[in-house]
């Protein structure tokens, strides 16, 4: 067997309750793994290494590395508790991110010119190093932030934003001025995720006139920020920003759900990764069907749909999949009786799908196709009396 002496390394961590054994020889297998070509399994002990560290391990060793590299990540002085989360760029695991070739090609653009500053400099050219990130939640704006930091190999500053803004009036721009002073001691990337959160000043919990202060602090604050020194700012509700920080971000990219092609990588991500067997016309199915979800929804969904095959120790089927999108999208809770709850599938089903064949739609909810023949009957002769479902 191949890589035995790690295992062996791994099992006896694992015994021993010694986590740093078992994540040391871990890396080293996955390292192993990589180097003959096991790009995908290496991914998957990485992915896991790093999802076994609590919070409170990384915060242990953000703070171990805060001590030696930057001072002491500043906090609020009403909550005490920190505006910020410090990671260092050797602590980023990396996941493959699927984003659409335009978006690929532009944060590619953004990582050169911070890496060519100097170059760009030389030839008195301005470099790009605000970048805004919007779009529906779950499609990778937080994993593009640290994609990002990773490969600059800059630590990345996590705002806090729910600290930040201070419930005492007049903190806040205190807060965000502490913030950038904080980061702008060392070259880093400064995430603002969840950016829109400042809009909440709109609430009547403020007096009217702090939105306008944090605003304006926010503005003099991005535009004192040096340029060795990102700006990332993540926002799912980009309608609620203030224009003039919209401006302020020379990129903007609109990170969106993923299209069908995305989907269809992904799924067949996932059926690498667990071992699952589905054909291109079923894989092609699924993507039809998961169209309009987001990223992260539909890790769940595959997710959850190979947890059953696993527990029942069989193969993966697409009816497996299809269950779990329902359930998911909370279709099937409506419906005490089978047989509505499967019409309703089967209405839903043809709205997403192109023609499918009654086989297909069989397949699908896991029933002979004639049970799917009488049901088109009974759909077409109530039609009228029920709208097509939609989650
Ligand atoms: N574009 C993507 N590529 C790969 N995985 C993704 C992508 N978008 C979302 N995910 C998955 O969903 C999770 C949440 O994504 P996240 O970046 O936090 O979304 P957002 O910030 O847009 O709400 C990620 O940890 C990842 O597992
Ligand atoms: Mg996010």
């Amino acid at each position: 067997m191949k890589n035995y002496a790690e295992v062996i390394k791994i099992i006896d961590g694992g015994l021993k309750s010694d986590p740093k054994k078992v994540h040391d020889y871990a890396l080293l297998l996955a390292e192993k793994l990589r180097s003959s070509g096991e790009e995908t399994k290496a991914d998957r002990i990485i992915k896991l290494v790093h999802n076994l560290h609590s919070i409170e391990d990384i915060n242990t060793i953000s703070s171990k590395s805060t001590n030696t590299k930057t001072k002491q990540v500043p906090f609020d002085q009403e909550s005490k508790l920190e505006i910020a989360d410090y990671y260092d760029p050797q602590q980023l695991n990396s996941i493959t991110l699927y984003l659409s070739s335009f978006n690929d090609q532009q944060i590619d653009e953004f990582i050169k010119s911070y890496d060519y500053s100097d170059k760009l400099a030389a030839h008195g050219l301005d470099i790009a190093t605000t970048l805004l990130l919007y779009g529906p939640p779950g499609c990778g704006k937080t994993e593009t932030a640290f994609m990002i930091a990773k490969k600059l190999s800059l630590p990345i500053i996590v705002a806090r934003l729910d600290t930040l803004i201070s419930s005492y009036l007049g903190n806040t721009s205190k807060n965000i001025r502490l913030l950038f002073e904080y980061a702008s001691q060392t070259p880093c990337i400064l995430f603002l995720d969840e950016f829109d959160a400042v809009a909440k000043l709109r609430d009547d919990h403020h007096e009217m006139g702090e939105l306008k202060r944090v605003v304006n602090s926010l503005l003099q604050n991005i535009d004192q920020l040096g340029d060795k020194c990102i700006l990332i700012g993540a926002t799912n509700h980009e309608k609620l920003l203030d224009q003039a920080i919209w401006r302020r971000f020379s990129t903007r990219l609109h990170i969106d759900l993923p299209t069908k092609d995305i989907i269809k990588a992904i799924i067949k991500q996932y059926l690498n990764d667990f071992e699952g067997e589905l054909d291109e016309k079923q894989i092609d199915l699924l993507s039809d069907l998961f169209v309009g979800q987001s990223i992260s929804d539909i890790e769940q969904i595959v997710k959850r749909g190979f947890r059953k095959s696993i527990i029942e120790d069989r193969e993966v089927h697409l009816a497996d999949m299809v269950d779990t999108f329902f359930s998911f999208v909370r279709l099937d809770f409506e419906y005490s009786n089978q047989e509505d709850a499967r019409r309703m599938k089967i209405r839903y089903l043809l709205s997403k799908l192109k023609n499918p064949s009654r086989r297909t739609l069989g397949e699908l909810l896991r029933c002979h196709h004639n049970t799917i023949s009488s049901d088109l009957e009974k759909i077409k002769t109530n039609k009228g009396d029920q709208s097509v479902g939609q989650p």
